[in-house]
């Protein structure tokens, strides 16, 4: 008895010293894996306008572009996620203390919001790049003009981190931290604003295909408790006030409430009436 109880205690230990050390090695490929850095090959914006209706504009798409939802009503930014694998902060965007704005450029913010990617060349972890990155390059300079223009707000936030977990995870291929980025440009040129099939099919590839899949097919769920992001051609054949009152108070026309952390209704009910309507005739699509 005394001899088994010997003999398991070493395998036990044994199995310890492999996982842990196993462990170890999978942490430090994670980690080299997430402090990848990646380059832009593409011309990044030098210039933005300066004047008042494109800044106006440009706090319109931080609106209904979810900026706020995330980096909070006055961009002074918020722990986004704090999870056992990372923490996620939304950074602080203002020119306060602990925000980045006075120390950004004009193309280091097209580089963070259009190809996820940071001044020093690292991936930005779950920042909506890979959607974002369809902006228009007239979109992305009002956008970036209102961002540089927006009230300083002081509040220091911590670093996000990839913890132990994490870097695990990220060795197995179960976590990728460079999964919104971009190096090239991939977009289709934009059309004209206007309540057209078009228009709406370009302002869902920027927010809604993040969530609802590519072609609003439906996606996959954002955690484990959370629900699916449903195919949208069902919302093509509600009638357009119902669509509106939908995206306008979170209720679909089945009186279903939906939550505004899974489905982000609260961004969209900044869209005017002829941005709701263009998405709906692209829904009709489908
Ligand atoms: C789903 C939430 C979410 C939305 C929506 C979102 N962001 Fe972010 N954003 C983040 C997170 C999280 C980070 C931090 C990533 C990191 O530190 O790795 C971030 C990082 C950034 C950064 C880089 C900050 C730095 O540390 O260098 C910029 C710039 C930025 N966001 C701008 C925007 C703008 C502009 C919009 C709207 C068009 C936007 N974000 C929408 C979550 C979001
Ligand atoms: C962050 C992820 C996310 C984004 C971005 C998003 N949605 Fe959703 N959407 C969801 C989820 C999740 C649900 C299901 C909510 C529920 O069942 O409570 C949903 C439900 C809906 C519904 C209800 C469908 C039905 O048949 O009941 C409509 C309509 C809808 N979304 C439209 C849009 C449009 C249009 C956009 C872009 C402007 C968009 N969504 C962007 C996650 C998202």
């Amino acid at each position: 008895m005394k001899k088994i109880l010997k003999w398991t205690g070493v395998s036990l230990l044994g199995l310890v010293i492999v996982l842990v050390s196993g462990g170890i090695a999978l942490s430090s490929i994670g980690s080299s894996k997430a402090n990848k850095t990646y380059e832009v090959t593409e011309s990044l914006l030098t210039t933005v306008p300066e004047d008042s209706a494109s800044l106006a504009y440009g706090e319109h798409l931080s609106k209904i572009h979810g900026c706020q939802s995330c980096h909070t009503e006055n961009l002074g930014g918020k722990v986004f996620v704090d999870a056992p694998p990372f923490r996620a902060v939304a950074a602080n965007l203002t020119s306060g203390k602990g925000g980045i704005a006075q120390s950004y450029s004009i193309q280091d913010w097209d580089r963070a919001i259009r190809y996820g990617i940071k001044p020093d060349g690292t991936a930005e972890f779950l920042m909506p790049s890979k959607t974002l990155h369809n902006l228009s390059d007239a979109d992305a300079g009002a956008l970036i003009a209102y961002m540089r223009s927006v009230a300083p707000v002081d509040n220091e936030l911590p670093a996000t981190e990839l913890r132990t977990l994490g870097k695990i995870l990220t060795a197995a291929g179960e976590f990728d931290a460079a999964a919104e980025t971009h190096t090239v440009a991939n977009r289709e040129p934009a059309p004209p604003a206007g309540i057209t099939t078009e228009y709406g099919k370009y302002l869902s590839s920027i927010t809604c295909t993040h969530c609802h899949g590519a072609n609003m097919e439906g996606g996959v769920p954002l955690g484990p408790d959370a629900p699916a992001p449903p195919p949208l051609v069902p919302a093509g054949t509600w009638t357009i006030e119902m669509f509106i009152k939908s995206m306008r108070t979170g209720v679909t026309p089945a009186n279903h409430e939906m939550n505004p952390e899974m489905m982000p209704w609260e961004a969209f009910k900044h869209m005017t009436d002829e941005e709701l309507q263009a998405i709906h005739l692209y829904l009709q699509t489908l």
